[in-house]
């Protein structure tokens, strides 16, 4: 089955009448492709983001579907998509509640597509998992692709060291190279785990080759693990032996993929000096997929729902400023009015892709399923799926 084709073998609906004519469909398709945005001219009343009579069609459409649908909603999504969500979470969090909704008919995720992927891949074969809108993807994930990792690994076996060297993959990839990390022994990890996932792999192996993020790799490697910088090499695919000589390679203790985040990207060294300029006393703290230069310059470094419960834990009238996603800081800022929250950066920066899932998108696809038509389901291939759960059973199984 295709993952975008409709009318897929939902239960007929009960109860359950579907608004009609539906306004989506002018922004959502057009008659011949009810699936596709493309090419449709935009009808110039677009509603606001948190518009009442969406709020009231995916409210109807959630009561309608009741316990067969369960929402999960990362962190950093919009707040009125947040609001519909049954529970909010780092990737991390979220594969755990997606493994453990063995009842739910559909998992609806608002997130990206990766995180999508591997819910499908941890979820059983009855279960759906949708993705709102299928262009929520991740910059990041699209910088290892599976052409350019199995090359990598053939330049590592013509020196003869892919044996000991363990993969372990960022979360923020695509299933391909999840499967890869399976196939080849290594482990999945996200930014709440790194440090426990490279602990693993080098009780495994000699040399760790880390994907697709440099900036995690660098980061834990360095400033958890303690190794030097200097054992650390940066391979980039696009460059024959990834640009590396082959001594190189043999030294290295990690080999870094050359991938990282737009949007943690845009954090430097200057936003903090200039932060710590404007706002005296202020803590910094930092997602770890900012740069290494930026997290040796804070205060302190988290994941997604570290960040969160530094947050909470935080001393009324403190000072923050948070180098991480747009949405995520701004809800902070609204938990915590006894507190000084701030965006580290100056400039407005949102993760684009997180932002395609919006209310329209969210309403279209519990509306549809609703209706009994499973719209922008993800299935991974059975073969990519088994080894990608090898490596992330591997992840899940590892100590707290
Ligand atoms: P978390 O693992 O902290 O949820 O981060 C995911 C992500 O995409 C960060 O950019
Ligand atoms: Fe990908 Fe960066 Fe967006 Fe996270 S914030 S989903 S890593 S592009």
């Amino acid at each position: 089955m295709s993952p975008t084709e409709l009318g897929t073998d939902a239960a007929p609906p009960t109860g359950w009448v579907e608004p009609s004519p539906s306004p989506l469909l002018l922004l959502l398709g057009s008659k011949d492709d009810l699936t596709s945005e493309r090419g449709v001219d935009c009808p110039g009343d677009l509603p606001a983001p948190s518009d009442p009579d969406l709020v009231r069609r995916a409210t109807a459409a959630k009561e309608a579907l009741g316990d067969r649908a369960f929402v999960l909603g990362h962190h950093y999504q919009r707040d009125e998509v947040v609001a519909f969500a049954d529970v909010t979470g780092d990737s991390f969090k979220l594969a755990r509640e997606a493994a453990a909704r063995p009842n739910a008919e559909f998992v609806v995720f608002c997130g990206v597509h990766f995180m999508a992927e591997s819910a499908d891949i941890l979820t059983a074969d009855n279960q759906a998992v949708v993705l709102p809108d299928l262009a929520a993807g991740c910059s990041m994930a699209d910088m290892a692709g599976k052409n350019q990792v199995d090359d990598a690994w053939q330049t590592l076996n013509d020196l003869g060291i892919a044996g000991n060297t363990i993969p372990v993959t960022y979360m923020n990839s695509s299933a391909a190279i999840k499967s890869f990390t399976g196939q080849h022994g290594g482990t999945i990890c996200t930014s709440s785990n790194a440090k426990r996932s490279l602990e693993w792999a080098f009780s495994q192996g000699e040399r760790v080759l880390f994907l697709p993020d440099q900036h995690l790799g660098r980061n834990t490697a360095v400033r958890d693990m303690g190794l030097g910088l200097d054992d650390c090499v940066v391979f980039d695919p696009r460059k024959p032996s990834g640009g590396l000589s082959a001594d190189q390679l043999r030294n290295a203790k990690v080999i870094l993929w050359r991938g990282h985040c737009s949007v943690h990207g845009r954090f430097t060294t200057q936003c903090v000096d200039e932060v710590r300029e404007r706002i005296p006393g202020v803590n910094v703290l930092v997602h770890p997929e900012c740069a290494y230069e930026v997290v040796s310059k804070a205060d302190v470094v988290g994941s997604t729902e570290g960040i969160i419960r530094v947050l909470d834990e935080a001393e009324p009238g403190s000072s923050w400023a948070i180098g991480t996603e747009l949405n995520l800081v701004k809800r902070l800022a609204q938990a915590h009015p006894d507190k000084t929250v701030t965006f580290l950066d100056r400039t407005v920066c949102y993760c684009s892709t997180m932002n395609r899932i919006d209310l329209p998108h969210f309403t279209w696809a519990m509306e549809s399923l609703a209706a009994g038509r499973v719209v922008n389901q993800i299935s991974v291939d059975a073969e990519t799926a088994q080894w990608a759960r090898v490596a992330l059973d591997r992840m899940l199984a590892l100590p707290a």
